[in-house]
């Protein structure tokens, strides 16, 4: 591998509250992580990214973070992560987590301090209080703006319980400094910064107008500065022994070409996500055009932009495949709407093709807990279960995430499925119908959604064609994707109707699905050796 380990490698998402539960609380914890090591070293994977397990009321499932330098008790303690750190390391996985700066909890002692200092206070100027509203509107709904008691207003993006930092005051930055040298010295390999691009408003605070293409909190200019900065801290880490150089992962939901560009440089982020392919509709065309997009972006700019298909804000991959493809972009409210039928048999079919794609591609890739199994999005949970913010503040009309972020069935045939070691309540209801799709169950399936995943993901870790590098495109038909990486690899994915051939003098290293007498069908991918 010739560049930092970052730029190719597999990384698994874990999501602690629903990864596995070591003392039957009904949430995961660090310690049920730990103890599932063993299965991810199995998937191949080189890293694990965990969402927040910091001190939180979970009022947004942890991105509601109260103290920073701290485990939440739910999810088990300091030691816990040490020694999670430990066990990862020998497995030789290292261990990315999440920084949350845009926002803390507004149970943080510094908003706490701030609700009882007053108008005018500098506990205030930690964040952003003005004595009237503008118009933002908050991401999960409703206004982005909450009266306080004696009349001011503080912005909240998110939920009214995450309060914005107002990053233009000398400790919200000396914090987040003391915040990744901390994690850093505790053996963190990575950083996933969230919302990485909304941490400097527009100081006018101006009203969006009906028609703006970018809210005045996205992209300010200060914000290069500050990851220079971030930049700098990373590398004055050793580069010599595991987990190596320190890495970082930009969350930027980048709306056209030209705003995550300035994000792309050699001395700031190592690297921002790609989230496109979870935008598009399972077309060659339109994904053919977002790989494209991205080779371009990264040429010669010194970032990298990871791949990813799912993650614990997006409906789940087998479920946004298999609707019809025109509602890709909001499938969660159109099927509660009635609106849509998934076809889950299709959209497992597509699924197994899609995370070849993502695996075959230049760089690195992200795979989100559950995907490896192929679950579905979990629609039919009750709405007095539902966590969601989103949920809430919508009075229900947007159902949120929580059905792509159910407890992962582990084995058994009925709820918990293994998720804890004894009958639980689990914190989101899982599904009656998951028996099949356990680990267990699936370990013992050679052609499951398991097996595939850990079939490419070996296959990938020896292959020397795959992860960094470039691609080359082949002459195909509208409806193929087909690239080779070299040395020796070769890419084809159908996803039209009728069959494609393979190529004389190429060998299958793997395929999605079934091929007969060298012909791919329908929404079936294959790996060749030629
Ligand atoms: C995270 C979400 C979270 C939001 C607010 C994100 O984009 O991925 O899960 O709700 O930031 O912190």
């Amino acid at each position: 591998m010739a560049g930092p380990w970052w730029r190719d490698a597999v990384v698994y998402q874990v999501y602690p509250r629903s990864f596995a539960d070591s003392d039957a609380s009904g949430e995961g914890d660090l310690q049920g992580i730990r103890s599932r090591l063993p299965y991810l070293a199995d998937l191949a994977v080189d890293a694990i990214w965990l969402n927040p397990f910091y001190t939180s009321p979970l009022h947004d499932s942890g991105y509601d973070v109260a103290d920073y330098f701290d485990v939440d008790p739910r999810f088990g303690t300091l030691e816990d992560f040490d020694a999670l750190v430990t066990d990862a390391a020998a497995l030789k996985i290292r261990v990315i987590i999440d920084i949350v700066p845009n926002h803390c909890s507004s149970r943080h002692p510094w908003f706490q301090e701030a609700i009882i200092a007053g108008p005018g206070s500098d506990a205030r100027e930690r964040f952003i209080f003005r004595d009237s509203p503008n118009n933002w509107q908050s991401a999960f709904g409703g206004p982005a703006w909450t009266r306080t008691q004696d009349g001011q207003w503080y912005l909240h993006l998110f939920d009214s319980t995450q309060p914005d930092f107002n990053w233009r005051h000398p400790d919200v930055p000396a914090m987040f400094e003391r915040v990744l040298r901390f994690w850093l010295d505790r053996g963190a390999a990575a950083i996933r910064i969230d919302m990485a691009n909304t941490l400097f408003k527009d100081p006018e605070l101006p009203d969006l107008p009906e028609d703006a293409p970018l809210a005045p909190y996205y992209d300010q200019p200060e914000l290069h500065q500050l990851y220079r900065s971030w930049r700098k801290i990373l590398d004055s880490y050793p580069a010599g022994t595991f987990p190596g150089p320190r890495g970082a992962v930009a969350e930027i939901w980048f709306s056209s070409p030209g705003t995550v560009r300035p994000y792309l440089t050699k001395d700031g982020l190592p690297q921002t996500f790609n989230f496109r392919l979870t935008l598009v509709p399972w077309a060659a065309a339109e994904l053919r055009a977002v790989i494209d997009e991205a080779c371009e972006l990264i040429k010669d700019s010194g970032g990298s932009m990871p791949w990813v298909l799912g993650n614990h804000d997006i409906t789940r991959l087998v479920s946004r495949l298999g609707i019809d493809q025109a509602l890709i972009r909001h499938p969660t409210d159109a099927l509660k709407r009635g609106e849509a039928q998934v076809d889950v048999p299709m959209g497992t079919r597509r699924a197994r093709a899609a995370v070849l794609l993502l695996l075959a591609l230049p760089g690195t890739a992200y795979l989100y807990q559950g995907d490896e199994l192929g679950l579905p999005e979990h629609y039919a949970i009750p709405a007095s279960r539902r966590e969601d913010p989103t949920f809430r503040r919508t009075g229900g009309a947007a159902v949120g995430r929580d059905g792509c972020r159910v407890p992962l069935p582990w084995s058994g045939t009925a709820p918990p499925y293994g998720f804890a070691s004894r009958p639980v309540r689990t914190w989101l209801p899982q599904p009656t119908d998951w028996a099949t799709l356990t680990v267990e169950a699936e370990l013992s399936d050679p052609d499951s959604v398991l097996n595939l995943y850990r079939a490419a993901t070996h296959l990938r870790r020896e292959h020397p064609a795959l992860g960094d590098g470039d691609m080359t495109w082949l002459e195909s038909n509208p409806d193929e994707l087909a690239f080779t990486r070299e040395p020796g690899f070769g890419f084809v994915a159908n996803l039209g109707d009728k069959p494609i051939y393979l190529p004389a003098g190429s060998r299958i290293l793997l395929a999605s699905g079934p091929i007969v007498n060298r012909g791919v069908p329908a929404d079936t991918a294959v790996w060749l050796q030629h």
